[in-house]
């Protein structure tokens, strides 16, 4: 292939994306179609690590998938698809799980994060081997770069760790990926608690602001965003955290700098920046919701496109695949 290779997932773990998702993350890969050859798939088989609704499960796929078309993921230049329709995920899973060390993967900073949320007892073994999973999905499409947070560069050093060692051990059969580090990328906290990142899971509602929930809603949300003593408005995340997180909201959504906004609010109060920042905010929102909806109001058709990227995903992951096995002595 000519054009780099990325490989990016996001689990439908939610009834829809938050601006975190979409600034962190959705949008960059809407940019990345331009300059990468992508993979883009919503991750199920790792939505089940943590115990779910098989109903509401499948919606959150679909409506996931209805959402990256949405933002505008193009499934003519990029490939997106549902993981658990692609099985050589679960297959090489298998593979590399038996060449990462028990104490490698107890390592997992992550794992130990969320079985302690659950009680380290009750954690499941999917859980714990959560990032061998996510390292298959990204060598079996071979993968230059992937698009990493903070949050996930332990799981890319493992990835590359296991890739390292499967080439030493049988021969070179990965490709080694980078994390691909976007700049620009905006971090987003909570509306209540702006020293906290927006969260599916930590925000409180009034916290969170939904990609698919009413505009009037979210307006309301943001007006009542905390903000912090005093009245002017100036970009300090240390001491203001509140007033600069809509401020990074606010440069993120319309490319204006943070520097060019303070200014033209200097002089102005809170609630001025509250309310064209909520209308900002609406204006990207509903068409983004107007698509998803179309989306899925067409299930027929939407279940055809994931099938075509799932036949897309398995010509490459398949030949992945084979070549391992033949490797591994199958
Ligand atoms: P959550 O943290 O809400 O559980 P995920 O872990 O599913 O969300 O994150 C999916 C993607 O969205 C990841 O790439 C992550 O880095 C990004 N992301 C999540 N929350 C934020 C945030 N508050 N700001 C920026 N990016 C975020
Ligand atoms: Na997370």
């Amino acid at each position: 292939h000519h054009r780099p290779r990325v490989l990016s997932g996001i689990q439908p773990t939610a009834d829809s994306f938050h601006l975190g998702n979409y600034l962190g993350a959705v949008r960059n890969w809407v940019a990345l179609q331009d300059s990468h050859d992508a993979f883009y798939c919503v991750v199920d088989l790792h939505a089940i690590t943590a115990g779910h609704e098989p109903k509401v499960l499948r919606q959150r796929t679909r409506v996931s998938a209805a959402q990256l078309l949405a933002i505008g993921i193009d499934p003519e230049r990029s490939t997106l698809f549902v993981q658990s329709q692609v099985p050589e995920h679960p297959q090489l899973a298998w593979v590399l799980n038996c060449i990462t060390g028990f104490g490698e993967a107890s390592r997992m900073t992550q794992f130990k994060d969320k079985s302690a949320k659950q009680g380290a007892e009750r954690a499941s073994v999917g859980l714990f081997t959560y990032p061998v999973l996510q390292a298959a999905d990204i060598l079996l499409y071979q993968a230059d770069a992937v698009p990493v947070g903070e949050d996930q560069r332990q799981h890319l050093e493992l990835t590359r760790d296991l890739a390292q060692r499967f080439n030493t051990t049988f021969g070179k059969t990965f490709a080694m990926p980078e994390p691909y580090i976007i700049k620009d990328t905006a971090k987003i906290t909570d509306l209540q608690d702006p020293t906290a990142k927006m969260s599916k899971s930590a925000s409180s509602p009034n916290g969170l602001i939904e990609l698919l929930e009413e505009p009037a809603r979210i307006a309301k949300k943001i007006r009542s965003a905390v903000t912090d003593t005093g009245r002017e408005i100036v970009y300090d995340p240390e001491t203001k955290p509140g007033v600069s997180n809509l401020l990074t909201i606010y440069s993120a959504l319309t490319g204006r700098s943070i520097d060019d906004l303070v200014l033209a609010y200097a002089g102005k109060g809170y609630g001025d920046l509250k309310k064209d920042l909520a209308e900002v905010v609406v204006e990207v929102i509903r068409p983004i919701q107007e698509r998803t909806r179309m989306y899925l109001e067409d299930p027929a058709q939407l279940d055809k496109l994931l099938a075509i990227g799932a036949e897309k995903a398995r010509a490459v992951s398949s030949a992945t695949l084979r070549r391992v096995y033949d490797r591994i002595g199958f």
